[in-house]
């Protein structure tokens, strides 16, 4: 295998290689970013420039990229979080938004920038619209490109986890195991809204890890009564409290998808707020007391878990030995606890949300917590 991929590179002749993450944050993307640049300059002798802003980056004159080299490279980096490149998560650079409301496609800067700083390969870490850029920048021009997934939705088509997703659980579980005690305290209903957009994984996953009584998807229309009952039903059996999680796009109790507030030009609409129309509207059908708790970009920030770690690790280190090979248009996957890749349209089309007859919410339904629909 080593031997093979070594006379893939002298095949292939990759002297330098660049990598960037872009789209919104999350716990791991560090890790990813150290495991690149082990694989490459540690086993394959590559240069590596980080390019910073995403593909924003590129776009500036002179590009703006630093040189990543093995002694930045210690662990120190592994247990970061955030991004030590920077990212954006607006502009779409082939309709790239002006302060005057105007629309410009910047693709050729980025061809230009990634000509300029001599790249003969690109890692780009991203989410599925990343892909869908990075894959379209790969056809309009000379792109080298293989992407790494990342997301705390969990909804990219291709792959089983993207990276930052377990740490998101993570975080909301422990939410979970905070509020269980005050909500017992006190005899009320904790309502806890979590990211996720469109897909329910991290309110399905934290709602198991965290023992909920109530999981609301958007994935499975909910009403009223069943949820109100299973809260009754709590108090009968003399329970004081109940958990309960909600996904930040299910609707409201009136049917209605909740924003936190007007999109920023070039971005997807905001979503936030569901879980206070929820709990009032579970105060007035319980009569119990319901607080709301809102975890936000908590679910984004800090040192990334033990399987964000490994998972941002192994698909570092794929990913180089993907570019080494040639294999451009390839994103690594995770597929039934392995590594691999596929190509990258996989991840860039459609998304994967909570399969309402899967397993997780078989195990759910089969706890007896409470999804909304019986
Ligand atoms: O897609 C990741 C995500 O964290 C979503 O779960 C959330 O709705 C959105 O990004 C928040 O985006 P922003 O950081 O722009 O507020």
């Amino acid at each position: 295998m080593e031997a093979m991929q070594q006379a893939a590179i002298n095949t292939v002749g990759i002297k330098r290689i660049g990598v960037l993450t872009t789209g919104g944050d999350c716990a791991g993307l560090n890790a990813a970013i150290r495991a690149v640049v082990r694989r490459a300059a540690g086993h394959y002798g590559l240069e590596v420039l980080g390019i910073h802003q995403g593909t924003n980056g590129l776009m500036e004159d002179p590009p703006r990229a630093e040189a990543l080299t093995l002694s930045m490279s210690d662990a120190g980096l592994l247990r970061a979080g955030g991004t030590i490149l920077g990212s954006v998560n607006r502009g779409n650079p082939f309709a790239f938004p002006l302060p005057d409301g105007s629309l410009e496609d910047r693709s050729p800067l980025i061809h230009a920038g990634a000509a300029r700083l001599g790249l003969d390969a690109i890692i780009g870490i991203g989410g599925d619209g990343s892909m869908r850029i990075l894959n379209r920048l790969m056809k309009t021009g000379p792109f080298p490109f293989v992407g790494i997934p990342k997301t705390i939705d969990n909804d990219l088509g291709a792959t089983e986890y993207a990276i930052g997703h377990h740490t998101a659980v993570e975080v909301a579980m422990e939410a979970l195991d905070r509020l269980q005690p005050t909500a017992a305290s006190h005899g009320r209903i904790m309502v806890l809204e979590v990211m996720g957009r469109d897909a329910g994984h991290i309110a399905l996953a934290a709602g198991i890890a965290g023992g909920a009584d109530v999981i609301l998807l958007p994935e499975i229309p909910w009403r009223m009564a069943p949820v109100a009952a299973a809260i009754r039903q709590l108090r009968e059996r003399g329970r004081n409290f109940a958990l309960v999680v909600v996904a930040e796009a299910v609707r409201s109790a009136e049917g209605e998808t909740v924003l936190a507030g007007p999109a920023a030009p070039g971005a997807m609409p905001r979503l936030g707020g569901v879980g206070a129309s929820i709990a009032h509207a579970l105060e007035e059908a319980t009569g119990a007391e319901a607080r709301v708790t809102v975890l936000g970009h908590v679910q984004r920030g800090g040192s990334p878990g033990a399987l964000d770690r490994i998972v941002a690790s192994a698909m570092g280190v794929h990913a180089v030995d993907l570019a080494v090979r040639g294999r451009f248009g390839r994103i690594v996957v995770w597929r039934e606890g392995r590594v691999g890749d596929a190509p990258v349209e996989d991840a860039a089309g459609e998304a994967r949300p909570v399969d309402p007859a899967g397993d997780m919410v078989r195990a759910a339904r089969g706890l007896g917590i409470c999804l909304g629909d019986q």
